[in-house]
Formats: C-alpha cells, sequence, structure tokens
C-alpha cells in the first residue's frame, strides 16, 4: 500500500490547491490568538490587529485574530467530506493588557464558528501535561480574593461536517483493519487525557534534532495526532492539518497510513521536515510494535484476573475482547520517497511505502 503526503507552503486562508470534498479527516493546531507568541504573526495577517494591541485593546485584537482563522473555517467547510471531522487543538488565553488581567476563551469562540458554518459539535477533549511546578500561581499570593486560576489544559474540539456520519461499504477491509483495541479505545475515548505524554513519549524524542522548530512551532505531541488519526479515520483517508508547523500530523498520518496534505507560511519548517524523513520507518515500527506489546500485557493481566478472551486477532497472536478487533492490522513504513515530479510549484510531496507490521 502506498499513501502520499504534500505540503504546500502558502497562506490557509485559502486552500486553493484542494479540491472540494477532498479531505477525511482534519487535525490541527492553530496559532491561540491573545497568546503572545503569535502576535507578530496575526499582524502580518492582518496589520489593524497590531494596532489593538498597541491601543491596549484586547478585545478588539481577540476578535480580529478570530477573524483571521475564520477565513480558514471557511475553507475547511469546502474541503472536508459530508461527515468528515475537524479536530482542533487549542488553548485559551490569559493575558494583562492596559493594566486589566483576563482570560480571552479561544475555545468557546471556536466552537461557535463551527457552529455557524453547518459543523455539528461532538464531545471534546480535554488534555493536560502533567506540571508541578509551585511558581505558576498568578495573582496576589496566599491572600482572597484577587488569585486566578492557572490554565493548564487544553481542549480538542471536534466537529461532524453536516449531520449524517460518513457510510463507508459493508465490510470494508481498509476501515475493519484500522480498528483499535477494546483498552486503547476506553483510553482514547475518554473525555480528560491526563497520559499524552504517556505510550509515545520515547518516540518522540526521535525528534530530538528538531527540538528548537518544534518549541518555536508550539508542536503538539506526536500521540495527539496519531490518536485522533486512529480514532476518526480509515486506512486510505485524507487527513489535513492547515496549520502544518513541524509536520507532526503528517507524521501521525504516516504512521497510520493515512494521506496527508498540509498547509504551513513558513518553509524553515519543511526543510527541517526534509531531514527527518529518514527516521520515520523506524518511528512507524514502533509505534506499532509498542501498540501490540502494551495489548498483550493487557491479556495477560486480564488472563491473571480471571476473566477469559473470547475471540483471537486473525493476524497476531494475541486474544483479543470483541469480535470487531479481530481483523486489526497495523502497517510500517518501509520507505519515504520525495515526488519531485508530482509537486507543484511552493509545495513537496512524499510517497510512503507501507507494508503489513514485522513483528522482530
Ligand atoms: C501552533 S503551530 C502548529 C504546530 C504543529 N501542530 C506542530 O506540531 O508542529 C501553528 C502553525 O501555523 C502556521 N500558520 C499560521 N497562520 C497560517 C496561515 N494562515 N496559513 C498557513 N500556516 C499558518 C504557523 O506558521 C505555525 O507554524
Amino acid at each position: 500500500m502506498e499513501t502520499t503526503h504534500r505540503v504546500v507552503v502558502d497562506d490557509a486562508r485559502s486552500l486553493s490547491a484542494l479540491e472540494d470534498d477532498s479531505v477525511d479527516l482534519v487535525v490541527t493546531s492553530p496559532p491561540y490568538p491573545m497568546i503572545e507568541m503569535w502576535d507578530d504573526l496575526f499582524t502580518t495577517l492582518e496589520p489593524a490587529i497590531g494596532d489593538a494591541l498597541e491601543a491596549g485593546d484586547g478585545q478588539a485584537a481577540f476578535d480580529a485574530m478570530h477573524a483571521e482563522l475564520e477565513a480558514v473555517w471557511d475553507e475547511l467547510e469546502r474541503v472536508v467530506v459530508d461527515g468528515g471531522i475537524v479536530c482542533l487543538n487549542v488553548g485559551d488565553a490569559t493575558r494583562s493588557l492596559d493594566d486589566s488581567f483576563r482570560v480571552y476563551p479561544n475555545h468557546a469562540r471556536v466552537l461557535e464558528a463551527f457552529e455557524a458554518r453547518g459543523f455539528d459539535p461532538l464531545p471534546d477533549v480535554l488534555w493536560r501535561k502533567p506540571t508541578n511546578s509551585a511558581a505558576k500561581f498568578m495573582g496576589s499570593g496566599m491572600i482572597p480574593p484577587n488569585a486566578y486560576v492557572t490554565l493548564e489544559h487544553e481542549y480538542i474540539l471536534i466537529f461532524r461536517n453536516g449531520g449524517d456520519s460518513r457510510q463507508f461499504e459493508p465490510g470494508a477491509d481498509r476501515r475493519y483493519e484500522a480498528a483499535y483495541f477494546w483498552e486503547e479505545r476506553n483510553r482514547w475515548f475518554s473525555d480528560v487525557w491526563t497520559d499524552v505524554q504517556g505510550e509515545l513519549q520515547d518516540l518522540d524524542l526521535d525528534l530530538e534534532d528538531a527540538a528548537d522548530l518544534r518549541e518555536r512551532s508550539a508542536a503538539y505531541p506526536l500521540e495527539i495526532p496519531y490518536r485522533l488519526c486512529c480514532m476518526y479515520s480509515a486506512y486510505g483517508d485524507t487527513v489535513l492539518d492547515p496549520f502544518w508547523g513541524t509536520g507532526t500530523t503528517t507524521l501521525a498520518a504516516m504512521c497510520t497510513g493515512r494521506n496527508s496534505v498540509g498547509y504551513e507560511l513558513e518553509s524553515a519548517f519543511l526543510e527541517a521536515f526534509d531531514e527527518s524523513v529518514a527516521d520515520i520507518p523506524a518511528l512507524s515500527q514502533s509505534v506499532g510494535q509498542a501498540r501490540l506489546a502494551r495489548h498483550k500485557e493487557f491479556v495477560s493481566q486480564r488472563r491473571d484476573e480471571g476473566s477469559d478472551l473470547e475471540y483471537d486477532a486473525e493476524h497476531y497472536e494475541t486474544a483479543v475482547v470483541t469480535k470487531m478487533e479481530r481483523q486489526i492490522q497495523f502497517r510500517e513504513v518501509t520507505a519515504v520517497d520525495p515526488l519531485e515530479g508530482g509537486a507543484h510549484h511552493g509545495e513537496q510531496a512524499y510517497r510512503a511505502t507501507h507494508e503489513p507490521l514485522s513483528l522482530e
């Protein structure tokens, strides 16, 4: 099986390289309005934003920043198939402007904007990174009432394009082989994720070379797009990230056997991605093997507790809890090649070759 992965260096406010109804899933994290690290970028997109910030008019700046993001949401409505899913990672912002401190509720603004465009909101996920810093609290220390709660969670907002779910032909292999394990379902479909730095943490270290760039782009952990691709798409689907950054979504799409498209304003990110493409086969293999090893641990624990598992997986020597898991088949990437001829100007494209996961 082969998948293709395109990255377009351009402004996602017009996704003109994409046809209508050509995307099955969006997984993305936009620049967060009112977080200072993105002020310059938003001001480049709309100079009035810089003026509002300078004048200390936080509400005007917040509104204008969301207007720039909304141009991208308009495009998502066009390119996402009916019933396709959008998963959008966003955090709220706290900020003092003109000596006045407040929260800017990005998640609420994004939710309203998607509803207004005909997307149905689905139950969302909160995730947080564990932090132990004692110095993180803001406001007046131990004396009431003017201290503020510290924001430590982010949202993964989830929308469906239109009222109906996607349909597949009955028994579609590319859907059943992309099944996840019962115990993964229980963790992944929980509405609070406290373990995102968990199972793939070590694998993220493979990307250490790009650590600086990842910080500058506020990259999310690989585990987030990886889970979302597994949860909301099937093998061979196309996943879009209109705010591509260091390309974590593309890595996840490659590791999960999905096609991908990314849009990114800064070409430097693409050059860095080009250099790390060679690591992808090893990464995809270890991700699949780690999931399988974790499942086998789960099975032996269940047996130790006296439960018998009723079904056997068809492709692996392991039991599974439900009939739906029997066809699970992980795929690893065996090669990633640049597609020289296939890419248009300002665009890079790759072809990934996938084989069933090898167990050695
Ligand atoms: C929060 S970062 C995304 C990080 C990404 N999820 C990762 O893991 O690396 C947002 C990215 O969107 C890009 N960006 C912002 N506005 C854009 C636009 N209008 N079109 C394309 N890219 C944009 C920024 O340059 C930045 O790299």
